[in-house]
This record gives C-alpha cells, structure tokens and sequence, in this order.
C-alpha cells in the first residue's frame, strides 16, 4: 500500500483495505506508542488553521511531538501576512519551503484540494467547510472497531446537522465499505444533502430518513450525534428553527439496545446532557483520545515510512 508522500484530502480517495491498514497501524501504536517516539525525529509539520478547533489541531500536534518532530504554524491567521492581501495559495507556497508535512483546516469547501497544488510536501485535509473531515473519519472508524470488534455490517444512526456536518459526509462514504444500514435521523431542513443519498443509492446501501429518533434507535449498534453548525446558516432566523432540536440525556437509554454506542465528533453544545456522559455506551471522549494514536499512524504513514 503506498502512503509515502501521499495527500490526505477526501475520504473517497482511499480503499477499503486502506482504511483497515491505517486502523491497524494506529492499534499497534496504541498498544506501544514508546517504540514510535524517535520516528519523525527532525521533521516539521506546519498546523494551519484558517478556522477554529482544538481536537484536530492540537491532536495533530501532539501526535507530531509524541513521534519526536517539530511544529510551527498558526491558529490565528488575522495574524499572519494574509492580514496584509497574501493570498492562500502564497502562504502555502511559502510554508512549505518551512516543513515536511502541512494539516490544514479552512472554512471553504474544496480550498485544501487547491492549496495541495501549491504544496510539493504532503498536504491533509483538516476539515474543508461543510465538505469533509476525513481524519476525523479514520478516528471514527479506529473507535467503532476498538468498540465493535468490527465495522461490517452494523445499524448505525446519525443525528442531527447532516446538511453541513462534515464527519457525516466523509464517514457515511466510508462506512459505505462495511456493508451497514444508516439511519438518518435530523430536522428537515437538515438531511443529509441528495448528492450524498445519491451516492449511496448507486453503492446499494439500505438507509432510513427519520426525524424522530426513538421511532428508530432501538435498531442501532452505533449513535453518531452532530452538533448543529450555528456558524454555517445563512441567516440566525434559519437556525433559531432548529437550535436544541434534539437534546439526549440518561432517559434516552431506555430507548436504545444496552450495548449501543454513543459517539460525537465534538465540540458539543446542548444536544448531549453531561449526565450522559458516564453512562457505558457514551465513548465520545475516548473518541476524542483516539484522535492521537490516530494522527501518529497517519504522519507515520506518510512522511515516517510506516
Ligand atoms: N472533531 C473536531 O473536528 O473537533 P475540533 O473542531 O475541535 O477540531
């Protein structure tokens, strides 16, 4: 399988086999992530994001320290030179005379499939607007299996924003190779967009649309809750329609089968109760843990020669 030097920019862009061995490789770092620390010894990875986040980024960058590299880049971008007119593709011209590996975010669909062509070194998609977060969906993916014992065949629900939840749009893709059955589960002006159902419909992949979610959740083995992406709607009226649509807490889990699974790509903001958070089938915070043995595998992967 050929990782070296490879860009991480969609999700559709690897194989089946591809994401088991990228989950494989981040359980053995799991197990033993000591007998990885010297690996990117004298590497630099550049962190650029033109939006927020504290998962990814600094996951990304503990993940780079724990295999012995180096960081620089800016979360900040109002304090940099595109303050001064720089345009995107410049900045990335220019960082990547600076490292060896450069995670972006931006909040434009598409922008880091562009600024890959700017970049000689490998460029991945730390979330590109409302398009995809594809290492967010190998996390996903590490976690149901560590959870599961395996991604085939399962009766997965996701709910809330799937119009502009990014995760959704590149873990649906992905899952798309284990044979599942979706149930989405989201107000109506937030289903999934038609390009996704498409999608779906030419793989043959057996799905249910829901806006209730109890009229659903006693089938699933996996909950996938989104938060609803205030910062994406057009207009606060729009989104007022919908703030708070779903809110689960303890009571839910009358409704569910006992050995479901909760996950959350986070942040969060109302549509989990903490009360929830200790109950057994919560894993959204080892979810959010995973994003390191993860994001090692991955930088290993690509410029470490894993
Ligand atoms: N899951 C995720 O992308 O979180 P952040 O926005 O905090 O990076």
């Amino acid at each position: 399988m050929g990782f070296q030097n490879r860009d991480i920019i969609s999700i559709r862009d690897f194989s089946k086999q591809e994401l088991l061995h990228i989950i494989d490789v981040a359980a053995k770092i799991q197990a033993d992530r000591s007998k990885y620390s010297g690996l990117l010894k004298g590497r630099i990875m550049a962190s650029l994001f033109f939006e927020p986040s504290t998962r990814t980024r600094l996951s990304f960058e503990a993940a780079m320290h724990r295999l012995g590299g180096s960081v620089i880049g800016f979360s900040e971008p109002d304090n940099t030179s595109i303050s001064k007119g720089e345009t995107t593709h410049d900045t990335i011209r220019i960082v990547d005379g600076y490292c060896d590996v450069i995670v972006m975010r931006h909040p434009e669909a598409g922008s880091v499939s562009k600024a890959a062509e700017a970049a000689s070194n490998p460029i991945i998609n730390a979330g590109d607007g409302t398009n995809e977060h594809p290492t967010q969906t190998f996390v996903d993916l590490f976690t149901i299996m560590q959870t599961k014992g395996t991604l085939q065949g399962l009766n997965i629900g996701f709910l809330g924003d799937l119009k502009f939840g990014r995760t959704v749009h590149s873990l649906t893709h992905a899952l798309s190779h284990f044979s599942p059955k979706f149930y989405f589960i989201s107000p109506p002006s937030l289903k999934l967009p038609e390009k996704y159902i498409k999608e779906m419909e030419s793989s043959g992949i057996s799905y249910v649309e829901e806006e209730e979610l109890t009229k659903v959740s006693r089938e699933l083995d996996i909950l996938y809750v989104t938060r609803i992406q205030k910062e994406r709607f057009l207009n606060s009226e729009d989104y007022a329609k919908v703030k708070g649509f779903y809110k689960l807490d303890t009571s839910f889990l009358r409704h569910a089968k006992p050995e479901m699974k909760i996950l959350h790509p986070l942040p969060r903001v109302d549509e989990i109760n903490p009360g929830l958070d200790e109950a057994r089938q919560s894993i959204y915070f080892q979810q959010a843990h995973n994003g390191i043995p993860v994001r090692m595998a991955l930088l290993g992967l690509i410029i470490g020669g894993l």
